[in-house]
């Protein structure tokens, strides 16, 4: 399918709209716009839920549990919305489906040093809309706003065991350029570290 993210500018800032010229006019089409503290509890329950699917194999259920009680509850997500170092985005069907986080002021040891690059901090989908493009619109939509606010170029860590993510993330032109440490519990984990330059 082949579809284009359209910015629209309202008064309280953009969204971004779809346009596809394959999805029919009966197809619900997912609008990608700026979270709010309103999104926080729909953003905590797809990220406990997606986080929990993906991972729970690799760590006890005690430092599962422990990550998700401190990590994704509507209080903790409220306040990273409202952390001015974050941008949320939300893919909504009407209803919430996914989110990708943008972060500012973190950095690698790996990465470049001439080149100012943001971090893309999460990217979860609900897994009953995996593979439908939608995370591709929301990367898209990522990649926008890192442009519009004058960097060239995005970072993100993934699980070296996380294989499904690694290809979209290739299919999405980024590259390994290093790893580093994920910490979680009693657990330590290899990320690797993937680069785009725009
Ligand atoms: C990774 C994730 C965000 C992808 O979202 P999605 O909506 O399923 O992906 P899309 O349908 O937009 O796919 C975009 C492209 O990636 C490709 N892709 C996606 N998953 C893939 C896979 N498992 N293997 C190969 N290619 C894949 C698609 O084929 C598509 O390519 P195309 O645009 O050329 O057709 C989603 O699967 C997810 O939330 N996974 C669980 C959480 C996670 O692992 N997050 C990342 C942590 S680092």
């Amino acid at each position: 399918m082949k579809s284009s993210l359209r910015p629209v500018q309202t008064a309280s800032g953009f969204y971004f709209a779809l346009q596809s010229a394959i999805m029919s006019s009966t197809s619900k089409q997912p609008i990608i716009r700026p979270a709010t503290t309103e999104d926080a509890a729909s953003i905590a329950s797809i990220g406990r839920e997606t986080f929990n699917l993906s991972f729970g194999h690799s760590m006890s259920g005690e430092d599962m549990q422990a990550y998700l009680d401190l990590t994704y509850t509507p209080e903790a997500i409220a306040l990273e919305i409202g952390d001015t170092r974050n941008t949320f985005l939300v893919a909504c069907q009407p209803e919430v489906i996914g989110f990708v986080q943008l972060k500012k002021g973190t950095t690698e040891a790996c990465l470049p040093l001439d080149t100012p690059v943001t971090e893309l901090h999460r990217i979860y989908m609900h897994h009953e809309s995996n593979g439908r493009g939608v995370g591709r619109l929301l990367m898209e939509a990522a990649h926008t706003i890192a442009k519009n606010e004058h960097y060239s170029g995005i970072w993100l860590g993934v699980w070296e065991e996380n294989v499904k993510a690694q290809k979209f993330y290739e299919k999405l032109g980024y590259e390994r350029i290093g790893h580093h440490d994920f910490v979680i519990g009693n657990e330590i984990q290899r990320d690797w570290v993937l680069l785009k330059i725009f």
